[in-house]
């Protein structure tokens, strides 16, 4: 183990500012002469993608086999951050056999509106469930040895002009929502790194930041791991390593390294801030290599399947069960229609997006329940293209089932890092096809495949809703266990589903192509929105129906907590989510209904 005080004492100035920018792609520069290895970062938050090819950061080139997990919004609604941890721990594990020292990941941005793109990148719309699922995964993540680095610090909450767009967002708003999450990360998971965002908080970037990276990350939650820039995410890197930006990604060549070793030739920073962000980086790197060098070259990838799998069952969130048509019966009669149960689709685009090592089928899974399959139809374009011999095909076959399993959802254009949707809606040709089915046979289930809300305006068409998320590589036999009752669908959703976008209260500020975005709407985002101000939405944030019912009873609340009985009065297991929402009495400053 190198001693990095002794290192510092060693290297001239220009290889300390060498060591403060990456070399490649997804790798740092290492300093044999030092003893100072190389290290490898890679994404991502759902699953390794380490490009060992040609790479790139924006999903483009393909990467080593690695287990898909579903995505951070579809954990999100397990609100369970001990799953967080065995799944970070996977990750670990994956990255540790592919030699790569940091994962990227998890994300962890408030959804401050829902068409940002990346949203199936993110948790939740609540700071506090945020917080804890990511300190799950970092925890989970670093137990391997691995380095964690949540991301993206701080206020970055669209895609539109996400390099140079402002957020404006007064203190209060600042710490109460789009900190805390990030500040239960750092304080709870202790993640060794943490990735700066690419836009501006308040007039300067995140990545320059003293308010932000100094005052508070370092100062307030005592950080003492490395910041490192977005990919092409540093805009004045001296500045940045002045107010404590460690290492700037991804290969800025020679022209960094000079102007930082000018900054300090002329005063601009001085060696002490650079000896300051070494002191950050070379221990991560030592330690990584040291966990890397002792860990197996392999992982079980069954066994991470079934991880996956497991995190799909708990994800699901069954969002409509009229006349308790879910379950289905062993020998149902089921018509499956729809062009995600046979192309599934099962995690978004970008750089989060994973080279899966195995991918399972609706479909195949339904054939081999014990459901009565009568056949497939596509049913739809998956695009959005109208197609009509489709939809008649489908009819047809509806017409001679029991019950329609109609797969619906968003296709991989709608939701993409460095795009945000230009609506909530599904294409307009499956809501037609719905209404057609409708028409022949009414006992439809849906299943929804999408990352992030949509509108539901035809809620009525069908008689059960389940919600699958972007589920992962194993989320089809999940689904297949929900819909036939082995599994019973549990989760509760972790953002609010509005009637309509226009409700959204940031719906007039978001994604414009203006520099700044003004917060305006402060704290009153998502449930925190609604609830104060009355206002009905379609699925509240934290609903979520069960094939059993519970009871809660002798509730007790003291300063230490609260405590209570919960009771399964149904007939099946199940697990029950018991959330608590608190709200301050007599508040002299505006106040929300719930927290
Ligand atoms: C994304 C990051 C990602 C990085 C490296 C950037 O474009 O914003 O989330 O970790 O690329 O792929």
């Amino acid at each position: 183990m190198q001693n990095t005080e002794l290192l510092l004492k060693k290297l001239t100035l220009e290889e300390k500012c060498a060591l403060l920018s990456g070399a490649e792609t997804f790798k740092t520069r290492g300093m044999p002469q030092h003893g100072i290895p190389q290290i490898w970062l890679s994404d991502g938050p759902h699953g390794l993608r380490k490009q060992a090819g040609e790479s790139d950061h924006l999903g483009l080139n393909p990467s080593v086999p690695a287990t898909c997990f579903p995505t951070a919004s579809a954990v999100a609604n397990s609100w369970d951050a001990a799953l967080g941890e065995e799944i970070g721990a996977a990750l670990g594990e994956e990255a540790a056999a592919q030699e790569v020292s940091v994962v990227l990941g998890p994300g962890l941005n408030m959804k401050r509106n829902p068409l940002c793109g990346r949203s199936f990148e993110y948790f939740s719309e609540d700071p506090y469930l945020a917080g804890k699922l990511a300190a799950g995964y970092i925890r989970g993540i670093q137990s391997k040895g691995v380095a964690a680095c949540p991301k993206h610090f701080a206020v970055n909450s669209q895609e539109t002009r996400r390099m140079a767009s402002d957020s404006i967002v007064d203190e209060r708003t600042l710490r109460e929502i789009y900190l805390t999450g990030f500040e239960i990360a750092v304080k709870e998971g202790h993640p060794r790194s943490i990735m700066s965002s690419y836009n501006l908080v308040n007039g300067t970037y995140a990545n320059e930041n003293k308010h932000l990276l100094m005052e508070i990350l370092r100062g307030e939650w005592g950080f003492d791991g490395a910041v490192i820039t977005d990919w092409g995410g540093s805009n004045d890197h001296a500045l940045g390593v002045k107010n404590g930006s460690t290492l700037e990604m991804p290969a800025p060549g020679g022209d960094s390294v000079r102007e930082l070793l000018a900054a300090v030739e002329s005063g601009k920073i001085s060696e002490s801030d650079i000896d300051a962000r070494l002191s950050e980086l070379l221990p991560l790197v030592f330690d990584t290599k040291a966990a890397l060098d002792a860990a197996p070259r392999e992982f079980d990838a069954a066994t991470h399947h079934a991880l996956a799998r497991r995190a799909a069952e708990e994800s699901l969130v069954l969002l409509k069960n009229e006349g308790s048509l879910l379950p289905l019966a062993a020998g149902n009669k089921v018509a499956v229609i729809g062009d995600f149960a046979k192309n599934p689709r099962y995690q978004g685009a970008g750089s989060s997006m994973v080279n899966s090592t195995q991918v399972d089928v609706l479909l195949d899974k339904l054939i081999d329940s014990e459901l009565n399959v009568i056949g497939y139809q596509q049913g739809f374009d998956r695009h959005g293209k109208p197609d009509a011999a489709l939809q008649k095909s489908a009819c047809e076959l509806a017409t001679q089932a029991n019950t329609v399993i109609l797969c619906m959802g968003l296709d991989e254009i709608a939701e993409s890092e460095g795009l945000d949707r230009s609506n909530l809606r599904l294409a307009q040709n499956q809501v037609d096809l719905l209404q057609a089915v409708a028409a022949v046979n009414p006992k439809i289930v849906v299943v929804l495949y999408s990352g992030s809300v949509v509108e539901t305006p035809w809620l009525d068409n069908c008689q059960a809703l389940l919600y699958a998320a972007l589920g992962g590589q194993a989320g089809a036999g999940a689904v297949a266990d929900a819909l036939t009752g082995k599994v019973n669908p549990c989760g509760k959703l972790a953002e609010t589903w509005p009637l309509a976008y226009a409700d959204v209260p940031s719906a007039a500020d978001f994604a414009t192509r203006r520099k700044t975005v003004e917060y305006r709407e402060g704290l009153y985002i998502g449930y925190r929105y609604f609830t104060t101000a009355e206002k009905a939405v379609r699925f509240p944030f934290g609903y979520g129906m069960s094939y059993t019912t519970f009871a809660y009873s002798d509730m007790v609340a003291d300063e230490q907590g609260v405590s209570l009985t919960v009771t399964n009065t149904g007939s099946v297991a199940g697990t029950e989510i018991v959330q608590l929402y608190v709200a301050k009495k007599n508040s002299e400053l505006f106040a929300l209904q719930r927290n």
